[in-house]
Formats: structure tokens, sequence, C-alpha cells
């Protein structure tokens, strides 16, 4: 596995390494439980454009440093003292970089994301949580829209990527009550995809991480962004826009992957693919 260098576009709150095709991307604030203050987002941002366009990376493991997933927004740097500085431009600036990697960019990524949850999760922290395409969680991670403690109702998109998620019992409950809730009941509720004992966590995530490093990359992210583009679309257009990137994803594929599986198919009878992934 090789490690982000000194002079690599990340920086100090954020490590990236990389292993047979996986970028495994860190929130490294350990001490401030990852929470996500300005230099960080702006970091993120850096982040995401270097490894779109790096060959090392073709999935994204976001992860976080220490015993914290992230604490969610940095209550101090984020928010104190933004308020502090009490400049329309400086609020403007980090509520940009902000949204821009933890759902603009990351929600659009044209490569297959997971999050991988290893501890606490909270408030803004849902954010990119929801905007990774996967998530996998310790089973005895804690969650918590923790917001109306603080006196304040969830902010930026956090509400917004709940309902994208959860049902609305499950969303408002915890917005309402602010009560924590571990992986086994994020995974119940499909804010998660699954929740596994925390000496599985990365093996798992690796294996799901290898299976889509391994799956040709174009047809990938026809699929994904499809799927994220249409859900909102009314369905005359949805199928419309999805034929579009059917072929669309035909023309980019220089591998020929559907002629190449319907030969295989149809004439050399030598791969079933749903059996094979039946079998797998
Ligand atoms: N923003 C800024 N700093 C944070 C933070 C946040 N969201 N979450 C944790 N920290 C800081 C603490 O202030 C503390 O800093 P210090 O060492 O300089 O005092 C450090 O991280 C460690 O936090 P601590 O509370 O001592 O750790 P813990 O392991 O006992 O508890 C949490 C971890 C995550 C449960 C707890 O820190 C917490 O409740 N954080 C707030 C989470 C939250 O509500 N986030 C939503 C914000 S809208």
């Amino acid at each position: 596995m090789s490690a982000s260098s000194d002079e690599a576009p990340w920086g100090n709150t954020v490590l990236v390494e990389f292993d047979e095709g996986i970028a495994w991307v860190t929130l490294n604030r350990p001490d401030k439980r990852n929470a996500m203050n300005p230099t960080l987002n702006d970091e993120m941002v850096r982040t995401l454009d270097a490894l779109e366009a790096d060959p090392r990376c073709k999935v994204l493991v976001l992860t976080g440093a220490g015993e914290s997933w992230s604490a969610g927004m940095d209550l101090k740097e984020y928010f104190r003292e933004v308020d502090e500085a009490d400049d329309p431009s400086v609020q403007i600036r980090v509520r940009r970089a902000s949204a821009e990697w933890q759902w603009k960019r990351l929600a659009n990524w044209s490569k297959p994301t997971i999050a991988m949850v290893n501890g606490w999760c909270f408030g803004g922290a849902f954010t990119p949580l929801v905007a990774c395409d996967l998530a996998i969680s310790d089973e005895e991670a804690q969650y918590g829209l923790s917001e109306i403690n603080w006196g304040i109702p969830p902010g930026g998109v956090v509400t917004r990527a709940l309902a994208a998620t959860v049902s609305q019992r499950d969303a408002l409950y915890f917005i309402m009550t602010g009560e924590l809730f571990d992986g086994r009941r994020a995974a119940e509720m499909r804010l998660v995809n699954e929740s596994v004992p925390a000496d599985r966590l990365r093996e798992r995530t690796r294996e799901l991480a290898l299976k889509l490093a391994a799956t040709n990359p174009v047809v990938l992210r026809a699929a994904k962004v499809g799927y994220k583009v249409a859900r909102d679309m009314p369905w005359e257009q949805a199928e419309d826009y999805l034929y579009a990137k059917f072929e669309q994803s035909q023309f980019l594929d220089r591998t020929h992957g559907r002629e190449k599986g319907m030969s295989q198919f149809l004439d050399d009878k030598t791969y079933k693919p749903g059996l094979s992934a039946y079998r797998d």
C-alpha cells in the first residue's frame, strides 16, 4: 500500500492511501473527532479533484482516523469563528467549500464511493455519508442528529440527504429527538447498506471495493449517475435520458464490454452473467 506524499494535493487533515485500485481517504483530525473545519473542507475539495484524475484510484473509500468517522461540522472553526468574523463573504466561502465536497462533488463523483463508518457520525457528517454511493458501518458506530440539542435545526443539506435515504418516520424521529442510534439500526433503516463487527469492517469494505474496482468503469459510472439523476425525473424524460446514458456508455466503452458479453452468452456459450452473479 502506498501512502500520500508531502507534495500531494490533500494535506494534514486528509490522508490518502492507495491499495489495488482503492483510494482509502481518511478524514484526519482524530483529536477533534474528525470534525470538519474549513481547512479539511478545502483539502477534501482538492483531494476529490486530484483522485478523479488519478489512475491509482478506481474506487474511493471515505473513513475517519481514530475512533470517529466524523463529529460533524467543526463547532468552533466552522460556526463560532465564522460568526465572529462577522463578514458575509467569509461565511459564503466556507459554506461553499463544505457543500462542494460533501455533496456536490461527492454525490456526482465519476468513480464509485463507499463510506466506511468506523465510529461517531454526527450532524453535518450525514451529508457525505449519504453522498457516498454505498456505506458499510461498524455495528457499534454511533450516529446522532444532535443539532436539536445545540438549539439549531439540521443545517446544510443534512435533512435533504436523510429524505433521500430513510423513511419519514425514522428521519423525523431522530431529527426531533436527537437520540443516538448504532450501526445496526442504521442498517435496519437503510441509512447504510450493512453493518458488521468492528474487526470485519475493513475486510468487508475492501471486498466490496475490490469488486467495484474490477467492474467496467464506464458502465459503472453510467449506471450510478443514471440512477441518481433519473430518480427525480418524470418517467418519460427518465426513459429518454436512460437510453441516452445506455448509448453513451457503449460509445465511451473502448473495451466493447456489451458486445463481448453478448458474444460470450449467445455465440460461445461460455458465460452466463445471471448464473455467475448467483454463484458469487
Ligand atoms: N466541533 C468542534 N470540535 C469538536 C467537535 C465538533 N463537532 N466534536 C468534537 N470536538 C472536539 C472537542 O471539542 C474536543 O476538543 P479539545 O480536546 O480541544 O477539548 C475533542 O474534539 C475531543 O472531543 P471529546 O468530546 O472530548 O471526545 P469524546 O470522545 O468524549 O466524545 C463526541 C466524542 C463526538 C461524542 C463528542 O465530541 C461530541 O458530542 N461532539 C459533538 C458532536 C456534534 O454534536 N456534532 C454536530 C455538530 S452540528
